[in-house]
C-alpha cells in the first residue's frame, strides 16, 4: 500500500469532505500535513489506502469515524492566558460594563459567555479565573461559561480539566494555587470544583447556529483563520445572532472579519460589539 502521499485527487477530494464537515479551507500547499495526519487514521482504521478510508468516511458505517478524522485534521493548539491583552480586557472593563448595563437596568445580574472553539479549554478556564477574580464586584451574580468545539479528544481535556506542568507555566502562582489541585505524583494539575462549576463542555460545529442566544460575549479565537471567505461569514452572522444586544464579540490576531460586520461595531483591534440599536435584536 502506498501511503506516502495524498494524490491530488485524493487531496482534493478530503478538501471537500473537510469543508463541508466544518467550514475549513485547507491550503493547496499543506498535502504533506494532510497526508500525515491522515494516514494516521487509515493505519488506526487498518485501511488499505487513503481512497478505501475515503470511501468508509463516507459510508453508513464510516460515521462513527467522522469524529476520530476531524480529530486528526483540526490543529488545537492553545493556552492559558494567550493574548493577555484579552484578558486584562474581560477583567476590567467588560465586568465594568457589564455592571453598568444592570445599573441603568438594560440587563440583569448576570453573565454567560461563549468559548467557541474551546479546544482541550484553556481559554474557557482562563475566562472563569478572571470572572471568579471579579467575585466581590460580582456577588449574587450569575455566571455561566460554555465552551465547544468539534474535536472530542480536545472536548474530554476541558471536561478531564487535568494539565500538565508545561502548560500551567502561563498561570499567575497565586492563581494556580487558588484554583488548581496540585498531583505532585503525576506532575499534573485539576482545575478545582469552584472554577469547574462555572464552565460547561458541549459539542458545536460553528457552522451551524447555536440555539443558546443572548450570550454577553462570545470568544472567536484563532480559528476563523482556517476558514473559507464564505463559511466565515456564516460563523459571523451565527456568532452575532447568539449575541444579546449590547454583547461583545472577542476575536484573535488573525480572524480577519473587519469587511462582514453586519450588526457589529468595532471598538478595538480584537473586540467588536452588537449594536444596541437596529440589527438583529435575538
Ligand atoms: C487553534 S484552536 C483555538 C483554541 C482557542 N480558541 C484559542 O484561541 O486558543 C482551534 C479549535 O477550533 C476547533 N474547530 C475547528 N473547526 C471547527 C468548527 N467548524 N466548529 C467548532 N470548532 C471547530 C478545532 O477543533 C480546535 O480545537
Amino acid at each position: 500500500m502506498d501511503l506516502s502521499q495524498l494524490t491530488t485527487q485524493e487531496f482534493e477530494q478530503f478538501q471537500t469532505l473537510i469543508f463541508q464537515l466544518s467550514g475549513i479551507q485547507v491550503p493547496e500547499n499543506k498535502v504533506m500535513l494532510l497526508s500525515n495526519r491522515i494516514r494516521r487514521r487509515v493505519k488506526a482504521t487498518g485501511k488499505e489506502s487513503f481512497q478505501e478510508y475515503l470511501s468508509y468516511l463516507k459510508s453508513k458505517r464510516g460515521r462513527e469515524e467522522l469524529d476520530g478524522f476531524l480529530d486528526s485534521v483540526t490543529t488545537n493548539e492553545t493556552s492559558f492566558f494567550r493574548t493577555e491583552k484579552h484578558f486584562d480586557w474581560l477583567k476590567t472593563e467588560f465586568v465594568d460594563a457589564m455592571r453598568e448595563q444592570a445599573r441603568l437596568g438594560k440587563k440583569d445580574k448576570s453573565i454567560r459567555i461563549w468559548s467557541a472553539a474551546c479546544s482541550s479549554g484553556e481559554e474557557p478556564y482562563t475566562i472563569a479565573m478572571c470572572l471568579s477574580e471579579n467575585r466581590l464586584k460580582l456577588l449574587n451574580w450569575k455566571i455561566e461559561i460554555h465552551g465547544s468545539d468539534i474535536s472530542e479528544s480536545s472536548m474530554n481535556k476541558a471536561r478531564a480539566g487535568v494539565y500538565g506542568q508545561e502548560v500551567v507555566q502561563h498561570i499567575p502562582e497565586n492563581w494556580l494555587s487558588r484554583y488548581f489541585d496540585a498531583d505532585e505524583k503525576a506532575a499534573t494539575w485539576t482545575v478545582k470544583k469552584q472554577l469547574r462549576d462555572l464552565v460547561t463542555i458541549n459539542r458545536h460545529n460553528l457552522t451551524e447556529p447555536n440555539p443558546q442566544k443572548g450570550y454577553d460575549c462570545i470568544f472567536i479565537r484563532n480559528v476563523l483563520i482556517y476558514f473559507s471567505r464564505e463559511s466565515k461569514q456564516v460563523v459571523v452572522d451565527h456568532l452575532t445572532r447568539s449575541l444579546r444586544a449590547g454583547g461583545y464579540l472577542v476575536v484573535g490576531p488573525s480572524e480577519g472579519i473587519y469587511d462582514m460586520l453586519g450588526s457589529l461595531e468595532k471598538r478595538s483591534t480584537f473586540l467588536y460589539q452588537k449594536s444596541f440599536h437596529g440589527g438583529h435584536h435575538d
